[in-house]
């Protein structure tokens, strides 16, 4: 099963949300590169999503203080445990082929988690924050 991206999920910042829709495109191509057995294509993949995930995670954090987001360092948590994780995984990944699979598991648990529930919360606060502006 793939993920799917809905509106539920845009936050109404042009940036974020592209970054976001990138980030579910590439869990997605991670998935199906491990299903076809295409090793090197995932860890290709996963290495572009880090470097996609650095460089979102810092502007995003970056918004969450200049808007006064609430949940700010529970968000930030769930970035920097996921860069560790990210980590640990792709160790295994170079070590032994069927990791990919484990790979693509971690990184769609992980951005199903962080997208559909912990970034939806940042997007109905910025929904209510501009509605009550
Ligand atoms: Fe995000
Ligand atoms: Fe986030």
């Amino acid at each position: 099963m793939l993920l799917e991206w809905n509106e539920q999920l845009d936050t109404g910042v042009n940036a974020l949300d592209d970054d976001h829709r990138c980030l579910v495109l590439l869990a997605n191509r991670i998935h199906k590169a491990a299903q076809a057995g295409e090793q090197e294509e995932v860890e290709t993949l996963v290495l572009e999503f880090c470097a996609y995930c650095d460089d979102h995670f810092v502007m995003e954090e970056e918004y969450m203080r200049d808007i006064g987001y609430p949940n700010r360092a529970e968000h930030k948590r769930d970035h920097d445990q996921m860069l560790a994780d990210i980590d640990n995984v792709m160790g295994k990944v170079r070590q032994n082929l069927d990791a990919a699979s484990v790979m693509a598991e971690f990184i769609f648990v992980w951005i199903a988690n962080h997208v559909l529930v912990i970034e939806r919360q940042l997007a109905e606060f910025v929904r209510g924050k501009n509605a009550s502006a």
